[in-house]
């Protein structure tokens, strides 16, 4: 599985990308706002040149016209630029388009399985399914994982579904065990993949009982 970071934060990528673990950055609107970028493209720019993976940058546009010639634009900006659009119509006609270009696309903002069906079949490279908001509405966010993964084996479609609106680590580990090709998660999201009780326990256990031999060893000096 790989592990994306959905942040705009420069910070947050920089540090997942030194823990070394990271495949890619998702962003969207939202994280820009939250981070308040002013220059979009530049601040894309960064983000690639931290991170190897691919890193999604949204287009604005909702009109076939708008989102083709933005997506044109965003995929200037570096060769791991992955344009998100919005899985509406026009954003399925566009995505069409780009596809056949060779510009690859996340296509974002999945509730339902024919719809992630839809944009495979337009060529998306990557569709976001978003499981949180899902969850958020009292339906099943894994359901629709694993009802994605099944129509994409039946079909043999290469979409990569890359779950995305996750909120905590049990997300991450149903998308892994339902496989899920990707999973973005927010940067407390990946610390807290690492954090067991019983590791910290057992690693206090260790370096003071290590202490106390070192002690022995002195005093039997
Ligand atoms: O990748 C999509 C994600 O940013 C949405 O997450 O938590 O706002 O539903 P959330």
């Amino acid at each position: 599985m790989k592990f994306f970071i959905d942040t705009a934060s420069l910070d947050e990528i920089q540090e997942a990308h030194d823990l070394g673990v990271l495949d890619g950055v998702t962003t969207n609107p939202t994280l820009c706002y939250r981070e308040g970028v002013e220059d979009f493209e530049g601040h894309i720019a960064k983000i690639c040149d931290i991170v190897d993976g691919d890193v999604s940058a949204e287009v604005i546009g909702t009109e076939y016209e708008d989102i083709v010639a933005e997506a044109r634009n965003l995929v200037k900006i570096a060769d791991n630029v992955v344009v998100k659009v919005p899985l509406i119509k026009d954003g399925i006609k566009a995505i069409k388009t780009l596809s056949n270009e060779g510009i690859r696309i996340n296509c974002t903002l999945c509730f339902s399985p024919t719809q992630a069906l839809i944009a495979a079949k337009a060529g998306a490279t990557y569709i976001s399914p978003f499981i949180g908001r899902v969850d958020d509405i009292s339906t099943d966010g894994m359901q629709l994982i694993e009802d994605i993964v099944q129509i994409y084996d039946n079909y043999d479609l290469d979409t990569e579904i890359l779950a995305a609106s996750i909120r905590h680590p049990h997300h991450v580990l149903d998308a892994a065990r339902l496989g899920a090709d990707v999973a973005t998660m927010p940067f407390e999201v990946i610390e807290k993949l690492l954090e067991h009780p019983l590791t910290d326990r057992g690693l206090e256990r260790f370096l003071n009982d290590w202490d106390q031999l070192q002690e022995n060893l002195k005093a039997a000096e």
